[in-house]
């Protein structure tokens, strides 16, 4: 043996010794303070406690316990509690963790960071998404080389934490605060730093050439002013990403981005820029993603930009270029997604060349003025996916060929002047997910080999003059979008976060369940993920998946829209098979015969067959679809007695069978029919309400109704008049409730209502708005408990982040309705909400579980 062997052994050793003494003292006393954790965390999270609910102080030593490591001392050195369902304040003795050098507290609903300010030894903290309030003084931590405090409503500016934290800081997140105060040179002094995220807060001030030494740098969604000066960005410029989105920046800028080689991703979405876009970026070898839309950039492209060669996403959209498509377009050979709606383009599809892209998957020309017929040339895109060609003014038949895009995953003709029949041939695309064809003046009948369409899970036809038959065969589309769901999970090139925002909202209905709540949640930021879950098939809400079962799970579903058209004859019973379908209109058309029975095997949410001649019985089979909200039978005629099994829905809260004169029987006073008033039942003289108008609901049937996802009820007037009592008195209760929330939660951030700008230009009128709600929902609602609860969505809604599904937003609402309800029975009401708001706010809520109250 080697003496300098021998020497490491002894060394090891002995550094086994020391190891071993310091873990008998350290231990305990780390032990200690874990365990006064896990009591404190005890005492504030009654209802739902995370893995550290479970620590077992039996163990001499904390370090295997769920979320803890240590270090061979056995002193805790980190500590994991993200996602464990923790509220209120923050423990106020981290401190005494001497060792303790990464924390991780994010997604929790954490109201204050408690003593972290003193954790001196701290290299990793992430506090994201929480509901920390007030200004961020960090200043004592000098270690840090990782700060995320994104997702919570820190105040104030924050300039005193910088330089003190800067020595080892590499990352700094603090988007999504409402954070102030002027960011020009504020970060100078932070020599290690590399990603830094500043976005959606109210930071002010100017670009500065510091941002150059970044890799990452967003400062989107601010209030960034002036120009941009040339400086910014300088030789060794090291920026592979910048987001300078949503400010208000203005002039020219500079051509010396040619600096930053490695930039990939660049946005200026949504600030004043004029003058042409810079020749530089055309050096910017690897750049993938350009984002310049909502500017004001001059028409002329510079050639320069098409020697990107990497370049996959280029968004222009809302420039008012006018005239033809700019024949540069043609030339970005590597182009995947092509953005330039809103553009007020006339013409130039075909000779810019556009439609020659060799990649292409995603052509997005909708929102401006092309006119003529839809050009033939698309039907040999080999590569496309998404056409989206909607508020337009095209006009003529959709040819025949488009049936050879055997790759289309979402075809949007919508609001044109598309005449003709839907042809034939849309059964060969079989990967289809979207068929948009709504507000055109299409004609004849649906061609039965939309059944082919196996992938299709949203159809919207509305507003068009088809006739004839719902064909049989349609009830077959989506009935395997499996495949399609595949491709895209396997397919690297869906860019994540490529997104289109506008289509999404175009496409998905805002004011019906369950497609309202993803409406509502959805942000410029996270639509883009939004639509990159959906691709892929995974489910962004809890849904029903069948119709005898209130049990949800996170699945796809899907829509079938045939309002307003000339649809004739009896629905076929074939329906039954539609068992992807959460909302089904067919309202306003010449449908007859009865309706079948076979439609209480869909698991439809909202189901309105209003406006048509459909007689007959109600199919009691209806009081089967037990997560149905909405279900609108008013103006057939119907006949016959309403089905007792009705009663069974406990989760309706519009109903309206008005103006079906043959309709008898008395309607049902249990569970939530106890809630509908005259509006429901106007015109229908055989139907005896059986019980006095103005009665209180019973409480039971108020307290369980489950979805307040509706979202206006304005439609709704004597009822108002006729429960004003009873809903001043809600209201007074609700309100004081609310009060406290509004505490805890802040107000609705509205997205950028221009970044959704589909309203603003030519398409107003209401016409895209009838796209998304081809119907208006049923008048008759249940008064009480909906309009307390459209007060509550009013005066409070949910930031997405905090509220992670319908569910706990549900349970919310209900406790609210419980507190309204009777406040004087109730003195523990505040424990009992604040424990409410903790399952929402982290809501790991058990398929059809009910809270119960006791
Ligand atoms: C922190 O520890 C001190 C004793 O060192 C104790 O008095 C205090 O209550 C603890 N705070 C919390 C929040 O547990
Ligand atoms: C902080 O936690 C969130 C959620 O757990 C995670 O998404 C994020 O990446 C973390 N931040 C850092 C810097 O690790
Ligand atoms: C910062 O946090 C936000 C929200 O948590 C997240 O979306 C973003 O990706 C983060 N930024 C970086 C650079 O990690
Ligand atoms: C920024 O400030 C404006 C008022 O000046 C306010 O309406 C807005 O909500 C603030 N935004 C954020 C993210 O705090
Ligand atoms: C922000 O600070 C910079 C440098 O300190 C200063 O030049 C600039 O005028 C400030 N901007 C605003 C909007 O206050
Ligand atoms: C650009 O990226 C390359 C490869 O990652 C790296 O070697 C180089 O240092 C980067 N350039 C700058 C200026 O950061
Ligand atoms: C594209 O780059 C090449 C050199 O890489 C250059 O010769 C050519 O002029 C550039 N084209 C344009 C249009 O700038
Ligand atoms: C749309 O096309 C019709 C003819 O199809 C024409 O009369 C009308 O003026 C066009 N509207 C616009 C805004 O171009
Ligand atoms: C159907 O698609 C295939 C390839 O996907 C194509 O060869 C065929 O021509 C298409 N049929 C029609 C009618 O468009
Ligand atoms: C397409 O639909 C038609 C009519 O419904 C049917 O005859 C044909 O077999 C279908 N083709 C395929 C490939 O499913
Ligand atoms: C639907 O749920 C019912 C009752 O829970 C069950 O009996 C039935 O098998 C389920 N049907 C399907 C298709 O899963
Ligand atoms: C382009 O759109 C803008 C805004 O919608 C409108 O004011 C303008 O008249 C349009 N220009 C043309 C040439 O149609």
């Amino acid at each position: 043996m080697s003496p300098l062997l021998f020497g490491l052994l002894v060394l090891l050793l002995f550094a086994g010794e020391v190891v071993v003494t310091t873990r008998a003292q350290g231990t305990s006393g780390d032990k200690d303070v874990l365990v006064e954790l896990k009591r404190f965390l005890q005492e504030h999270n009654k209802v739902n406690r995370g893995a550290y609910d479970s620590w077992p102080e039996s163990d001499a030593s904390p370090c295997r316990w769920h979320g803890v490591t240590c270090d061979l001392a056995g002193r805790v050195t980190s500590l994991d509690l993200a996602g464990a369902s923790i509220s209120g304040p923050a423990f106020g003795n981290f401190s005494r963790l001497p060792a303790l050098s990464w924390l991780d507290l994010s997604g929790n609903t954490l109201s204050g960071p408690g003593d972290i300010g003193q954790c001196r030894g701290l290299v990793h903290l992430n506090l994201s998404r929480n509901l920390i309030s007030g200004p961020l003084d960090l200043a004592g931590l000098t270690r840090l080389r990782t700060l995320d405090v994104s997702g919570n409503r820190l105040e104030g500016g924050v300039a005193a934490n910088f330089p003190a934290i800067c020595a080892d800081l590499a990352m700094l997140n603090v988007s999504t605060n409402r954070l102030t105060g002027n960011i020009t040179g504020m970060l100078d002094g932070c020599a290690r730093l590399e990603y830094v995220d500043l976005s959606s807060n109210n930071f002010t001030g100017e670009l500065w050439p510091g941002i150059a030494r970044f890799r990452e740098f967003s400062g989107a969604e601010n209030k960034l002013t002036g120009s941009v000066p040339p400086a910014t960005f300088t030789d060794g410029c090291r920026l592979e990403s910048l987001d300078l989105s949503s400010n208000q920046l203005v002039g020219k800028f500079p051509d010396s981005i040619t600096k930053c080689a490695n930039l990939t991703y660049l946005s200026l979405w949504g600030n004043k820029f004029t003058g042409v876009i810079p020749a530089g970026m055309g050096e910017l070898a690897l750049v993938q993603t350009l984002i310049l839309g909502k500017n004001q950039f001059d028409r002329r492209i510079p050639p320069e930009l098409t020697n990107c060669s990497r370049l996959q996403f280029l968004d222009i959209s809302s420039n008012m270029f006018g005239g033809d498509v700019q024949d540069i377009f043609g030339k970005f050979q590597s182009l995947r997604y092509l953005v330039l709606h809103h553009n007020n383009y006339t013409g130039g599809i075909v000779t810019s060349g556009v439609l020659r892209l060799p990649q292409l998957a995603r052509l997005d020309l909708s929102f401006n003025e092309f006119s003529g017929e839809l050009p033939q040339e698309v039907a040999d895109m080999k590569s496309l996916k998404y056409l989206m060609l909607a508020c337009n003014n095209f006009s003529g038949e959709i040819p025949q060929a488009y049936g050879r895009l055997g790759e289309l995953q979402a075809l949007d003709l919508s609001y044109n002047k598309l005449t003709g029949a839907i042809p034939a041939s849309v059964g060969n695309l079989t990967s289809l997910l979207w068929l948009m064809l709504a507000g055109n003046q299409l004609s004849g009948e649906i061609p039965p080999e939309i059944g082919n369409c196996t992938s299709l899970l949203w159809l919207n036809l509305a507003n068009n003059r088809l006739t004839g038959k719902i064909p049989p065969e349609m009830a077959a589309i989506g009935r395997d979008p499996g495949p399609t769901f595949a491709k895209n999970r396997n397919d690297a090139s869906v860019l994540a976060g490529s997104g289109e925002c506008q289509a999404m909202k175009r496409w998905i209905p805002a004011s019906y369940p369950p497609f309202s709540f993803v409406y509502s949640v959805m942000t410029r930021e996270n639509c883009r993920s939004i639509w990159d879950r959906i691709l892929k098939g995974y489910g962004i809400v809890p849904i029903c998946t069948n119709s005898s079962s209130p049990v949800r799970s996170d699945t796809i579903s899907g829509y079938v829209q045939l309002s307003g058209n000339r649809l004739s004859g009896e629905i076929p019973p074939q329906i039954g098979a539609m068992r992807n379908l959460s909302l089904l209109h067919l309202d306003g058309n010449r449908l007859t015969g009865r309706l079948p029975p076979e439609i209480g095997q869909l698991p439809l949410v909202v189901l309105n067959v209003s406006r048509n001649s459909i007689s007959g019985p109600v199919p009691s089979a209806i009081g089967r679809i037990l997560c149905l909200e909405m279900l609108d039978l008013s103006y057939n005629n119907f006949s016959g007695e309403l089905p007792a099994s009705l009663s069974q829905l406990t989760e309706l809260n519009r109903f309206n069978v008005s103006y079906n004169p043959l309709l008898s029987g008395s309607v049902p006073t249990s569970g939530q029919f106890g809630t509908f008033d005259e509006q429901s039942f106007l015109g229908d003289p055989l139907i005896s309400l059986g019980r006095g108008s103005g009665k209180q609901p019973p409480p039971e049937a108020a307290g369980r109704s489950g979805g307040c996802e509706a979202r206006d009820v304005t439609e709704n007037h004597c009822g108002v008049v006729l429960f004003s009592l009873l809903v001043a008195f809600i209201a007074g209760a609700a309100l004081f409730f609310l009060s406290n929330l509004r505490a805890r939660f802040p107000v609705d951030q509205d997205p950028d209502p221009e970044s959704f700008s589909w309203e603003n230009h030519k398409c107003d009128s209401g016409k895209c708005a009838l796209q998304m709600s081809t119907s208006s929902p049923p008048s008759g609602t249940s008064s009480s408990t909906a309009t307390a609860c459209s007060m509550a969505k009013e005066g409070w809604r949910p930031k997405p982040e905090e509220v992670p599904s319908p569910v706990s937003l549900e349970l919310l609402m209900l406790g609210m309705r419980c507190t309204a309800d009777a406040p004087q029975e109730r003195p523990d009401m505040p424990d009992v909400l604040a424990a409410l708001l903790d399952i929402a706010a982290s809501c790991r809520y058990r398929n059809g579980a009910q809270l119960e109250f006791t």
